[in-house]
């Protein structure tokens, strides 16, 4: 099906002003702006940039949301008076597309708890804010706060009178989440086949996630003729949050064949966007949210990645690319087969013959049993173990260092050289820097120390020290680390530093380490 034969959703974001509600997760102007950017860049079509009579911030936020935002319209939120209805309107004034969004609350515990208002009051009040909206901007939402436990003839006058008004989008929230998708549908139905100008109108559905059915509930009013859904980045919002913009999307992208809806979304920017949300407002992305979460992609039991290395359809409905996340992930774990350490082993550049592989694997195996996540540096380190011990080419014969307060230190190294002893002595910054030099000296190499790190194996001042030693090699992206005990720092260092310069030369070997564009290539041709 073509975007011309479905209906657009227009998207409205609520993050910087539903999402911002959150307890705790309030941003500053400049955050704001940036999220506003990034959302505009994305398409997003209606940023509610925020609540204008609630602070000075919020109106100085707004408004310069309001200057800078080139593309989408610029909603402000006001409450059913007059004093906030034009402060709304002062801050969105310099937008390209301003827009009013007034509500008021219609459902029967609401209008006599929170208002202490009759409903002939309310009516009212719906009547002068959308009029008085409309003197502001031609561009004006009314919402029915609790729209879902509003009585349907109460609620279908209101609409009907705010239409009437000048209101140009009708919101039918479900407030507190309470609502189920059926239910939804069937409300939203009724209330657009009663209203007898609701033609005149675009209807939203904007919807929390109480019960965990936000999105759901956001996708069957789209059935019913909503065609604007109301959501924020990572689902944020009061309480258990709101519709998550990127659910949202991605359902409406990948369920094409059911849905006859489009946005214009750059799904692309939907990873950017919820980093973006999660790091201003420092609320944490739940590991398995859908589309965004760090295990939204990520593979671990031995079926699944065995399944996701012949054709990546098996198990994945969506691309990782397509919502700008990089490359699926096989996690290295108990779980993992052969198949996937196979597979891992050729990411990291080992080609092992079947004996070694056994050997490898039967390691890994053991180690995954006893550790909760193998990072690759564990699986360099199981293979290599048995690599470098077989081809030590370099060995410290003696080490001499002058140290103490008047410097400058040096050492005097004498190394093994592959059978050939060699001799230098070196200063430095210090007895470690002159150890090294004297190493560098004796193996002229470009690797580029990462880490040097020393623990004492055990208590006393005649404990052994254990020096582990990290080098890169930039050329290649090759990395090695070495760990080397001795009751002697400085031999332990320069044993260990050593045995990293061996590992690492053995890795440079392998040829560099495969880029991203590769592992993306391969992905790519074991995909759907
Ligand atoms: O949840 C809600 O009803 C709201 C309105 C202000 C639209 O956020
Ligand atoms: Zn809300």
């Amino acid at each position: 099906m073509s975007n011309t034969d479905k209906d657009k959703i227009i998207i409205f974001d609520t993050t910087l002003r539903d999402g911002e509600q959150s307890p705790g997760a309030t941003m500053t102007f400049e955050e704001k702006l940036e999220v506003a950017s990034l959302l505009d860049e994305m398409g997003v079509d209606v940023i509610e940039a925020g609540f204008p009579i609630a602070s000075e911030g919020d109106f100085e936020s707004v408004s310069e949301i309001a200057r800078i935002v080139k593309n989408a319209s610029i909603a402000g939120l006001a409450r059913a008076s007059h004093k906030d209805i034009d402060r709304a309107g002062a801050a969105v004034k310099h937008a390209v597309k301003p827009r009013i969004h007034t509500f008021i609350s219609t459902s029967p515990v609401h209008m006599k708890y929170k208002l202490s208002k009759t409903p002939e009051e309310v009516l009212e009040m719906v009547i002068s804010s959308v009029m008085r909206a409309r003197t502001h901007v031609d561009d004006v939402e009314w919402s029915a706060e609790d729209g879902t436990r509003t009585e349907m003839d109460f609620l279908c006058r209101c609409v009907e009178a705010a239409i009437k008004a000048g209101a140009t989008t009708i919101n039918i929230p479900d407030t507190v989440g309470y609502t189920m998708p059926d239910e939804y549908r069937t409300f939203i139905t009724q209330v657009i086949e009663r209203v007898p100008n609701s033609d005149k109108a675009i209807f939203s559905a904007h919807c929390h996630n109480d019960l965990g059915v936000a999105v759901a509930n956001s996708l069957a009013g789209a059935s019913a003729g909503i065609r604007q859904i109301e959501c924020t980045i990572n689902g944020l919002g009061e309480r258990a949050g709101n519709a998550a913009l990127e659910e949202v999307v991605m359902a409406i992208n990948t369920r094409s064949d059911i849905l006859p809806f489009y946005t214009d979304i750059d799904t692309k920017l939907l990873t950017r966007a919820s980093k973006l949300v999660s790091a201003v407002t420092s609320f944490p992305v739940q590991y398995n949210k859908a589309i965004v979460g760090r295990n939204a992609f990520a593979h671990e039991s031995g079926i699944h990645q065995d399944g996701m290395l012949k054709n990546a359809e098996t198990y994945e409905i969506m691309r990782p690319d397509t919502v700008g996340a990089g490359k699926t992930s096989l996690v290295m774990g108990k779980h993992s087969g052969r198949a996937a350490f196979q597979s891992k082993l050729e990411e990291l550049g080992y080609e092992l013959a079947d004996n070694a592989f056994q050997d490898a694997f039967v390691r890994f195996k053991e180690l995954a049993d006893r550790k909760k996540t193998v990072y690759d540096e564990d699986i360099e380190a199981l293979v290599d173990e048995n690599i470098s011990t077989a081809s030590d080419r370099t060995k410290v014969e003696s080490l001499l260092v002058v140290a103490g307060t008047t410097g400058p230190q040096s050492a005097t190294l004498t190394l093994n050289l592959e059978g050939e002893h060699k001799t230098v002595q070196a200063m430095g910054n210090g007895p470690v820097d002159a150890v090294f030099n004297a190493i560098h000296e004796l193996v002229p190499h470009e690797a580029r120390l990462a880490l040097y790190q020393v623990h004492a194996v055990t208590h006393g001042t005649d404990a052994q020290a254990e020096v582990s030693v990290r080098l890169e090699d930039e050329e290649t992206g090759r990395r090695a680390t070495a760990r080397a005990a001795d009751p002697d720092t400085l031999v332990a260092s320069a044993k260990a530093y050593l045995a990293a310069l061996n590992n690492l030369e053995i890795k440079r070997e392998r040829g560099p380490l495969k880029s991203q564009e590769d592992l993306d290539d391969a992905a790519r041709r074991s995909g759907p």
